[in-house]
């Protein structure tokens, strides 16, 4: 299935969730274009994203996406070597319109195409921006993750701890539709907690003190809807600041103070934060001064990289396809995909 040359130009594409992406990377590292046309619009008066309506956008968009990765790269797609493809976890009716597209690129040009971990991409975004050396603990925040990862290398991921209920982001969406703020929450949330005094209501920090790595969500939430329940409606501004103020404090202090102490026990002087709440103001700033505090290296992609898109997926598919790891043509997309040990790998023979 064709040459692999030194400076390999990959043809990235996701579409796991609702966003649709297309990016053209060059050797694993140089982001040459990363489009993403974001289904923000179609899902906000359902408060969620509904399946059926994202794969169908999804169809709608791939080929544009495409073709204005290319011209902002400026190449064609005879100039294409290699295909990455999100394989999972995600929507499957989503996840499978890029990956349908992807093989079909692959098959009609004679090069490989390779099918990479949602959450692999995400962890090793930062290393298109600059090089973190491994090992490093990854700490994963997004709408459907929030996870910690030993991450000795492409490929090779330990699950140090994770969330027993809510993802960071669905519990800072949840929160966003309980005071009516809107659809997706969490960059409101930021926003308004920026104008509040986070002591003003204190809400809960779950498993903080406990002797593991893994978090809870659902409790801090469920925490800020009796509270509200207490109060006379509708909200004034600042009783929203507030609220968002004091619950966005306690979703960072949990996320920092676990991290940290996950990244001490293991021996571990790099951290990388990814995934779309990595965007979160208040998180970059704990970290950072945390980080400082501690001797420990915290690291956070630009937003455009922390939340979904293509590009990130380069990082990983230039490794695996360079090992001559590519995918059959009947790869299938994978809703549930634990990222540890083998499950991460694109292998040839397992999963579909
Ligand atoms: O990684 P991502 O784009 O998609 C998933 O794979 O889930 O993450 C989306 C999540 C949403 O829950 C969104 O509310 C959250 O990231 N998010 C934020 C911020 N920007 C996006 N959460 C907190 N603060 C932000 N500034
Ligand atoms: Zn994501």
């Amino acid at each position: 299935m064709g040459d692999i040359r030194p400076f390999m130009l990959l043809l990235c594409l996701e579409s796991s969730c609702d966003e649709t992406s297309a990016a053209v990377v060059r050797d694993g590292r140089e982001v040459l274009s990363n489009v993403i046309a974001s289904q923000v619009d179609v899902h906000a008066r359902y408060g969620g994203v509904v399946p059926e309506l994202a794969s169908r956008r999804h169809l709608e968009a791939i080929s544009v996406v495409i073709d204005e990765a290319l011209e902002t790269a400026r190449c064609g797609l005879d100039q294409i070597e290699g295909v990455a493809v999100t394989r999972g976890p995600g929507l499957v009716g989503a996840l499978l319109v890029a990956l349908s597209v992807g093989k079909a690129i692959a098959f009609a040009r004679g090069i490989p195409a390779v099918g990479v971990h949602h959450i692999e991409g995400h962890a090793l975004a930062i290393q298109l921006e600059r090089p973190v050396s491994y090992p490093y603990l990854a700490l994963v925040v997004s709408g459907g993750h929030t996870h910690l990862y030993r991450v000795d290398g492409v490929g090779l991921y330990r699950t140090l701890g994770r969330t027993l209920d809510d993802a960071a982001g669905e519990a800072f969406d949840k929160v966003a539709k309980l005071l009516g703020l809107g659809y997706p929450g969490g960059a409101l949330i930021d926003r308004l907690a920026a104008q509040g005094d986070p002591e003003a209501v204190r809400f809960p920090r779950p498993l903080l003190n406990r002797d593991n790595f893994d978090f809870s969500f659902s409790g801090i939430k469920t925490s800020v809807l009796n509270h509200v329940r207490g109060l006379a409606t509708p909200l004034a501004e600042k009783q929203l600041a507030d609220i968002s103020a004091g619950f966005q404090a306690a979703a960072v202090e949990v996320l920092v103070k676990k991290t940290l102490r996950a990244a001490h026990a293991a021996g571990l002087e790099e951290v990388v934060v990814a995934g779309g709440v990595a965007c979160n103001s208040g998180l970059r700033r704990e970290f950072a001064a945390a980080a400082q505090r501690e001797g420990v290296r915290v690291h956070f992609p630009s937003p455009v990289l922390c939340t979904d898109n293509a590009a990130m997926l380069a990082v990983a598919a230039e490794t695996y396809l360079r090992r001559g790891e590519c995918a059959p043509l009947d790869l299938n997309a994978l809703a549930v995909w634990p990222l540890d040990a083998a499950g991460s790998r694109p292998s040839t023979s397992h999963g579909s």
